[in-house]
């Protein structure tokens, strides 16, 4: 976002680290009265073994918590790199002016109090972007539970403690969040390399913190809670870039209030609520978790596991039910049950009771020991046909669960290119070994599914990794950016917002986006004149931006196959139009070849307050409201692959390859258009809505013939 003044336009880490990791902390509004904010920061920095200096500040103490305490920070006169905030929101702006005159360079406001309580808060929250801009500082929050790293380590926060040792950075918009996900994870020993509250996000954003943590040599994975995203382009640049390092794993509370809802268009019907963050995640290759529990169970997992190769899961059982439960839940949810090679079935037939499943999921039955797991488990991580396996347990008299978890441990240094998560159901008797697991890194369920879900998500964060290194942008350089440019400022100049039809076919055709040729005719002779250049037979329509229901009131006449028909047609047109609209302004009659029919598609465009421009594919024709069978995806940094995946996610997809027998459509002529549809947008960002309803798809190239193009 960088609201900062003359702020940082490219990204300089080392400034950062001086935040992360600082050599020495300032706390204005430092207090000796436990309960206060100020005492629990000045705690929670002296027990958090940090090394640096800490300098409380309070006006009326000599000392706190046995440190020196200093009246103004400008009375430090040491360089410091951090000062924490915690004095009511208007004090804080003297004291931020003091900060910058002390040479701080980063302020962690705590204190609440600005945007979010209204217009004086808002006044208050401009002001410190005003000083901290006038200084070089940066700002984390106001309004936020503050910072901790736990490798440097320092915890500027009021947390009750401060965060176990790991290699989560947990970055989040909520508080209060954070507050809780704190004391949670010490329950359960989960680890963190930074927590970050980031709050009104006055200053840095997610973005900022996305690049932080991804050049933190301690981060194995980044998770975020947001509410919103404040700049879309850069938090997808921050991400994309950091997902080529670590994981980037998103809980997005809420649903976006975005334009595409608001837009009149088809397209813009097409686009649910939530289109625009799905879109974006998708285009930045990260990973969206739909609660809490799968955001830390993919945290958790990305920090011990290796990422997958590809979506093939072996199942490990001693018990049928589970075994069925997990393979449900593999097929469902879009991973594959791997097959085995034949070598593998030998050696499983060799040494497994003939009663057990040899086939995936492997069954040892109830009687096995500990070593047909460690049989099975290896012969399936062995197996070039498995990218993964998951171990479900239950609990026999026979079975020592112990030796299984140790089975698990071994198999997972033997093969460490290979994530392996488990199962052991069951309560007292699989504790120790559900311990043993955890302490070695195994990721551990109660039940099937939500291990499988884990290797979901990591196999799917595979696949968008892959995406995003096949990352080039679709580009032509054969379109004709200055004509098109003309169009829209004669459309302008006429007071309109709308392209004529002609004038929207002739843009398409400037950017090579096959379109059923059309011509505006104002009189007579040119209407028989264009149906004679384009043959017959020709479509005629009423040339107006004031009449909607054209069909309706005589305004369109179809099949028109000779020079006395186009005559007739566009006198009726003119005189029907007239009639019913009086006043209407008329710019002629569109003249339009009439094309063979193909299969309807929809090309179309809606703009996102936050990530611009989205291009959509789908069904198209009449129906296209009702058969909701749409993709979407960013026209910035679309690539081949994304168009790709587009056509083949929507049912139209089905029928383009040619669907009972028929002759497949044209598809890479299809692609090529969406493509185009994009970079038409890119170029045009005064584009805010582009419908192409329907467009014709043949076994040999495509037509669009209904193009609305609508500028803001
Ligand atoms: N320089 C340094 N210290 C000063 C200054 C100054 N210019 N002026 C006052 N102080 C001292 C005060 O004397 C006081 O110290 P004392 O205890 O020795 O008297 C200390 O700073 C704090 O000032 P108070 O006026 O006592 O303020 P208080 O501690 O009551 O509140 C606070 C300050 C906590 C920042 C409050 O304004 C606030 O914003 N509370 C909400 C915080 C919050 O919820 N943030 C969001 C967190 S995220 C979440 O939701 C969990």
């Amino acid at each position: 976002m960088c609201n900062i003044a003359g702020g940082r336009c490219s990204y300089n880490m080392s400034k950062f680290t001086s935040l992360m990791r600082p050599r020495s902390v300032a706390i204005v509004g430092a207090s000796k009265t436990p309960g206060k904010i100020g005492y629990a920061v000045v705690e929670n920095m002296k027990s958090s073994g940090f090394t640096g200096e800490i300098y409380p500040i309070n006006p009326k103490e000599a000392e706190i918590a046995g440190l020196k305490a200093y009246p103004s920070i400008t009375e430090v006169k040491k360089p410091v790199d951090v000062a924490v905030l915690c004095v009511p929101a208007r004090v804080s702006i003297p004291v931020a002016e003091e900060c910058g005159q002390a040479g701080v360079k980063h302020m962690i406001v705590i204190t609440a109090g600005f945007k979010e309580v209204g217009k004086e808060g808002r006044e208050l929250e401009d002001k410190l972007i005003e000083i901290a801009g006038k200084y070089g500082m940066s700002i984390v929050g106001p309004n936020c539970l503050g910072v901790i790293d736990t490798h440097t380590p320092f915890n500027a926060t009021f947390a009750k403690n401060m965060a176990l040792k790991g290699n989560i950075a947990f970055i989040s918009q909520s508080g209060a969040l954070c507050i809780a996900i704190l004391d949670w994870s010490l329950k359960i020993g989960l680890g963190f390399s930074q927590f970050v509250s980031f709050g009104n996000k006055a200053d840095l954003n997610e973005a900022d913190f996305i690049e932080i943590a991804s050049h933190d040599p301690n981060t194995k994975v980044i998770c975020l809670y947001l509410e919103d995203i404040v700049d879309g382009p850069r938090f997808i640049k921050a991400a994309r870039e950091a997902t080529k390092r670590v994981p980037v794993i998103v809980l997005k509370s809420g649903v976006s209030a975005a334009g595409a809802k608001a837009a009149s268009s088809h397209t813009g019907a097409l686009a649910g609520s939530d289109t625009a963050y799905e879109t974006a995640f998708r285009h930045a290759g990260v990973l969206r978790a739909s609660s809490m529990t799968e955001l830390f169970d993919l945290a958790s997992a990305f920090t011990t596991q290796p990422i997958p190769q590809g979506k093939r899961i072996a199942v490990i059982t001693n018990s049928g039910g589970p075994g069925i439960v997990a393979s449900d839940s593999i097929e469902l949810g879009g991973l594959k049950m791997a097959q085995f090679s034949e070598k593998t079935l030998d050696l499983l037939k060799e040494t497994m009771p003939s009663m057990a499943n040899i086939h995936n999921p492997i069954d040892v039955i109830g009687d096995a020991h500990y070593d047909r797991y460690e049989t099975a488990l290896n012969a399936a991580l062995a197996d070039p046909n498995v990218d993964a396996a998951t171990v479900l347990l239950s609990p026999t008299a026979v079975i020592e669960v112990d030796k299984v978890a140790n089975v698990i441990i071994e198999a997972r240094r033997k093969y460490p290119d290979k994530p392996v998560v488990a199962s052991f159901t069951g309560g007292f008797a699989v504790e120790n070994g559900v311990a043993h697991l955890r302490e070695h890194g195994v990721p551990t369920y109660a039940f099937p599914e939500p291990g499988v879900a884990t290797l979901r998500g990591m196999a799917k964060f595979s696949e968008l990794r892959e995406a995003i290194r096949d990352g080039e942008e679709w580009t032509f350089d054969d379109v004709c950016k200055d004509k098109v440019k003309a169009i829209f400022e004669k459309v302008r100049s006429d007071g309109r917002d709308l392209l004529l039809s002609p004038e929207a076919a002739e843009v398409a055709e400037l950017y090579k986006i096959p379109a059923a040729p059309s011509r505006l005719a104002t009189t007579e002779d040119e209407a028989e004149k264009f149906a004679l250049e384009m043959d017959f037979p020709v479509v005629m329509k009423i040339a107006s931006p004031d009449i909607m229901h054209k069909t309706d009131i005589g305004g369109v006449k179809v099949g028109l196959k000779s020079k006395e028909d186009v005559r007739a047609a566009f006198i009726s047109i003119m005189e029907n139009s007239k009639k019913a609209v009086p006043g209407a302004k008329i710019y002629g009659v569109e003249v339009q070849k009439m094309m063979p029919k193909g299969d309807e598609i929809i090309i179309g465009m809606v703009k996102d307050p936050t990530f611009g421009p989205m291009v959509a594919f789908g069904s198209g024709g009449i129906l296209v409201n009702l058969l909701q069978d749409a993709s979407f995806r960013l026209a910035s940094g679309l690539t081949k692959r994304e168009v790709d995946e587009m056509i083949t996610e929507t049912k139209a997809y089905t029928i383009l390859k040619g669907f009972r027998g028929a002759e497949a459509d044209d598809i890479p002529a299809i692609a090529e258009a969406v493509a185009r549809v994009a970079q038409l947008c890119r170029d045009f960002p005064e584009i805010s809505e582009l419908d192409i309803n329907p467009v014709f798809a043949y076994p040999k190239g495509l037509s669009a013939l209904d193009i609305k193009i609508k500028l803001s």
